[in-house]
């Protein structure tokens, strides 16, 4: 199957593990695309969706979603996104389409976190896909440097700006084999907005789309 019909097909899977949640966050990228076009077919059903970046916003409008600002909710019952990496512990390596700070800030708000991913996207160490880090542009090269000392080879996104006027850094050549520790210690950093290791706040389930059909996967 390929992978974007295996994305297609998480994502649709993820409809029924809604809830009748009446606030859904939404998550940025190629498969939570595939998610807010789904998400029309219970429309009547949702009373308000909080985004993640500009770009699902933008689609979520089209489809004639209201979309509330973070700080108009209380609690946001479900948050569904995707994962540029994911491990059985269902920590994840996000960031890919650089909206990695609304994503963390919406899941930790969010009561129950489901990932979307197709089955490229299963590792067992994080790292291989470089790790993006948002920094405020005047950090940038002491960022850089830090993520040296770290054994990574950072570089920057050339011509992107993220939602936030932030730069992203991607950096190579972390084996990850510390999660939540790497989270922490790189979050430290003077300069650094979030890093894109979702570890403290791992996803409390995975719908993984494969040739075989869509596996479940929970914490
Ligand atoms: C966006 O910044 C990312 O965190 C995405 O969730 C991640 O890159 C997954 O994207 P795809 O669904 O396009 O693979």
């Amino acid at each position: 199957m390929a992978s974007d019909q295996q994305k297609k097909a998480a994502a649709e899977a993820a409809l029924s593990h809604l809830q009748h949640a009446n606030i859904v966050g939404i998550g940025t990228g190629s498969t939570v695309n595939f998610f807010i076009d789904a998400l029309t077919s219970i429309k009547g059903s949702i009373d308000a969706v909080v985004s993640s970046s500009e770009a699902s916003t933008e689609r979520l409008r089209r489809h004639g979603f209201e979309v509330r600002e973070l700080n108009a909710v209380d609690e946001i019952p479900v948050y569904v996104d995707g994962a540029d990496e994911i491990n059985r512990y269902l920590q994840m390596i996000k960031g890919g389409g650089g909206a990695l700070t609304r994503e963390k800030i919406i899941a930790a708000v969010s009561r129950r976190f489901i990932c979307i991913a197709d089955a490229s996207k299963r590792v067992d160490v994080l790292g291989g896909f470089p790790l993006p880090v948002e920094v405020i542009p005047m950090a940038r090269s002491y960022v850089a440097r830090e993520m040296v000392k770290l054994g990574g080879w950072p570089a920057l996104r050339e011509g992107f700006a993220t939602d936030n006027g932030n730069l992203i850094l991607d950096v190579r050549n972390l084996q990850i084999m510390e999660p939540s520790h790497m989270e922490q210690t790189i979050n430290n950093i003077p300069g650094v907005v979030t890093v894109g290791i979702f570890a403290l706040r791992p996803a409390d389930m995975l719908l993984l789309g494969t040739d075989q059909g869509v596996e479940t996967l929970t914490a």
